[in-house]
């Protein structure tokens, strides 16, 4: 059945080694053991967000959703991460299949490291010009990802983004596309212009099987594309990462940290490296709150455009369904 989309993702699905080309992307906090073993069971492909986590703690949640699946999943690890090549021993100590390199150019040797334990490397890369780079140079596999998308975002829409990369790298290479994906209508509309396969996350972040907090979920089946607005930088001094999230009181706690930050560096307490890193700490500590705590005022509900269309709590299983059936429905229209 679905023998379109089938075809379509039939080069993504050999590489993830899964049933169908749909990676629920890596969301701190929410990809952990339990959404993270429940994709891969449902066919799709489940990615362990590591964000901050200590190598001991993501030994822990590997062996932990190993336990929960028998199926392929990967890792995904901050490039900037004080203790990355800690974090992918970890990865090559059990023998992770494919490791997912995000919020950065990889650092040296890093690539070569995954690819030396026998591990796949998935990429992000803003230009084109670096993506040919990556994968010429050992990257298996390159993620596109567009500003609708919640949590980090770069500055290209997700459509641009594929109308740049995908004709120019979709024959010889593998490209996911990643942001604002929310039915399967538009999969097959990726998957038509040479997509080996899709990822979504905030379509995933409140399936069932996640543990976000009722109230971040609730927060979610509320919300519509317009509330899931992108942070603004308020110092032209600090760059900071703009990221997605639900309007609230966090938004505007965000903008007081950079300021405190920005008074830091200017203070010379702390050079931009580590002011980069104190804001990325302030993600994660405000996400962990929203997330885990149930925070939905102060905390930080990161989520992409497509909210709109989370609308109530399904299981995995069910969302992968409706989407390929979608995906099938609008191929077989064509
Ligand atoms: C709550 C949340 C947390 C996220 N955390 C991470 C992360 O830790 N690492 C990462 O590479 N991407 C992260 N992302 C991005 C997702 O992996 C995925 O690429 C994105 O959600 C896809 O776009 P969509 O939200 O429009 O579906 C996060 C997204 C959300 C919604």
């Amino acid at each position: 059945m679905k023998n379109k989309t089938k075809a379509l993702m039939a080069r993504g699905a050999a590489f993830l080694g899964s049933e169908h080309a749909i990676l629920c992307g890596a969301m701190s906090w929410v990809s952990e053991r339990n959404l993270v073993a429940a994709i891969s069971n449902a066919g799709g492909f489940g990615v362990i967000a590591c964000g901050a986590m200590t190598p001991e703690l993501l030994d822990k949640e590997i062996a932990g959703t190993k336990a929960l699946t028998s199926k392929p999943f990967g890792v995904n690890l901050i490039t900037m991460h004080p203790q990355l090549f800690d974090l992918i021993a970890v990865c090559a100590k059990h023998k992770v299949s494919h490791v997912v390199l995000a919020g950065g150019i990889p650092p040296k040797g890093s690539v070569e490291a995954i690819k030396a334990f026998g591990g796949k490397v998935l990429v992000f890369a803003p230009t084109l010009a670096l993506a040919k780079k990556l994968l010429r140079s050992g990257a298996d596999a390159l993620v596109i990802e567009g500003m609708e998308a919640g949590g980090h975002i770069g500055p290209v829409s997700t459509s641009v983004l594929a109308q740049e990369f995908l004709p120019a790298l979709g024959d010889e290479f593998l490209v996911f596309v990643a942001g604002g994906i929310g039915r399967g209508d538009m999969i097959a509309a990726y998957l038509e212009m040479g997509a080996a396969g899709v990822q979504l996350g905030t379509r995933f972040a409140c399936a069932s099987e996640s543990i976000a907090h009722p109230d971040f979920k609730k927060a979610f089946f509320r919300a519509n594309a317009r509330d899931a607005i992108a942070s603004v930088q308020v110092d032209p001094r600090l760059p900071v990462i703009p990221v997605r999230a639900l309007k609230n009181k966090g938004t505007e706690e965000f903008t007081a940290k950079q300021r405190e930050v920005a008074q830091l560096l200017d203070e010379g307490a702390v050079a931009m490296g580590e002011a980069q890193l104190l804001i990325e700490h302030f993600w994660a500590g405000a996400l962990r709150r929203a997330v885990i705590d149930g925070d939905v005022e102060s905390g930080s509900l990161m989520a992409g455009q497509s909210v709109g269309m989370v609308t109530q709590e399904d299981p995995v299983a069910d969302i992968i369904a409706e989407l390929l059936t979608e995906c099938e429905a609008a191929l077989s229209r064509r």
